[in-house]
């Protein structure tokens, strides 16, 4: 019988997501990890070397791109190195995995979608929290119509870190903004519908003192969905150390959801039935399903998902409120 022909997969920045997808990788049948590519070798040697891989690795992208026959290519770089490698892999026939946030620019990150759409390949962007147990439960009873219209999204983003070095510097990072709240951005906008205008204000108010600490550590925003439906952002670095918490609030017209995070949320019912709770306790591991879902979108068995499009739209929603706030919190139009 004919070998099944399989998957063949690059994974470029291996650090803490580059680690992850790759370890996805080699347990999802019909993938094979061709090649690893990171700028400075090593972490890509070592994630070989602890895997016992035969995989080839690389620390010049270009070089990469035209020794291998890949298929997919995951990008997990920080979003400052991002600077025409979705672009070429695109052009190459090859399918798009990119972590969040896409880029940092929205130029960077027009150049990113026109590369795809002109190829026709597949692109996923890295937001795991769709594949959430509660998230998808929400959805049914709005799709379903026994949630009625949603009306307020209210949402926070908060933990207390410095995390890596380039994390902290505005110029390679853009913010905690662009870097984590666009988590709950994305969210609201999957959940909500499209944003048409928002306004907002971002300062660091607690992080003056450490050097180098360039970036906002609170921000808030007030989003108007193209469906009417009202939304409140807030994110901090302020708050209680050791924690990553993305919890958000969905009232709709006979049910107010409250989210822990994508897989917990208690719905209670405020129209028919009044007062009757529902409790989500999900155990889905959003991050491995992500990455099987964007292997079987290459196969043909799924429609693309959490495309760079979006991630396109996201991106424009997290730059317009810091245009709002750089211009005294005028409301910016999407
Ligand atoms: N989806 C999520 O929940 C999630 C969580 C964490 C990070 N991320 C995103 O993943 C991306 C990577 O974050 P991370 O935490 O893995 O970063 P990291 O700092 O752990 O790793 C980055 C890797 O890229 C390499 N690198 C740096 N500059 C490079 C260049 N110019 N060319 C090639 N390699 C280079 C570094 O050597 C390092 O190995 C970021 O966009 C981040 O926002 C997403």
């Amino acid at each position: 019988m004919a070998k099944k022909k399989k998957i063949r997969v690059a994974v470029c920045g291996m650090g803490n997501m580059g680690r992850c997808h790759s370890d996805h990788m080699l347990k999802i049948d019909d993938v094979e990890l061709v090649a690893l590519y990171d700028d400075f070798g090593t972490p890509a040697e070592r994630f070989k070397e602890e895997h016992n891989l035969t995989c080839n690795v690389y620390s010049d992208y270009d070089l990469m791109l035209e020794k291998e026959t890949i298929d997919a290519i995951y990008i997990c770089l920080p979003p400052f190195c991002h600077n025409g490698q979705v672009e070429k892999a695109a052009k190459k026939g090859i399918h798009v995995f990119i972590e969040k946030p896409i880029a940092l620019t929205l130029e960077r990150g027009k150049s990113m979608v026109k590369a795809i759409e002109k190829a026709g390949v597949i692109s996923q962007v890295g937001y795991q929290m769709r594949f959430g147990n509660a998230v998808n439960r929400f959805l049914d009873l709005v799709k379903s119509g026994e949630a009625g219209q949603p009306m307020l999204f209210s949402a926070s983003y908060e933990c207390n870190s410095l995390h890596s070095d380039w994390w902290r510097v505005k110029e390679k990072c853009g913010g905690q903004l662009f870097e984590q709240v666009i988590h709950l951005y994305d969210m609201a906008q999957y959940l909500m519908g499209k944003a048409k205008d928002c306004s907002g204000r971002v300062a660091n108010l607690g992080h003056k003192q450490i050097p180098g600490y360039t970036i906002e550590d609170t921000s808030i925003a007030n989003i108007v969905f193209a469906n009417g439906t009202l939304g409140c952002i807030t994110g901090s670095n302020c708050a209680v150390k050791n924690e990553w918490n993305a919890k958000f609030r969905i009232i709709c017209e006979n049910l107010t959801a409250d989210f822990v995070d994508q897989n917990h949320a208690t719905i209670t019912w405020t129209n028919k039935n009044e007062g009757s709770v529902e409790i989500i306790n999900g155990t889905n591991d959003v991050s491995m399903m992500e990455d099987v879902y964007f292997i079987n979108t290459i196969k043909g068995k799924n429609k693309p998902f959490a495309t760079i499009k979006e991630g396109f739209e996201d991106l424009k929603l997290v730059a317009a409120v810091v245009e709002s706030s750089e211009n005294d919190g005028k409301v910016v139009r999407l």
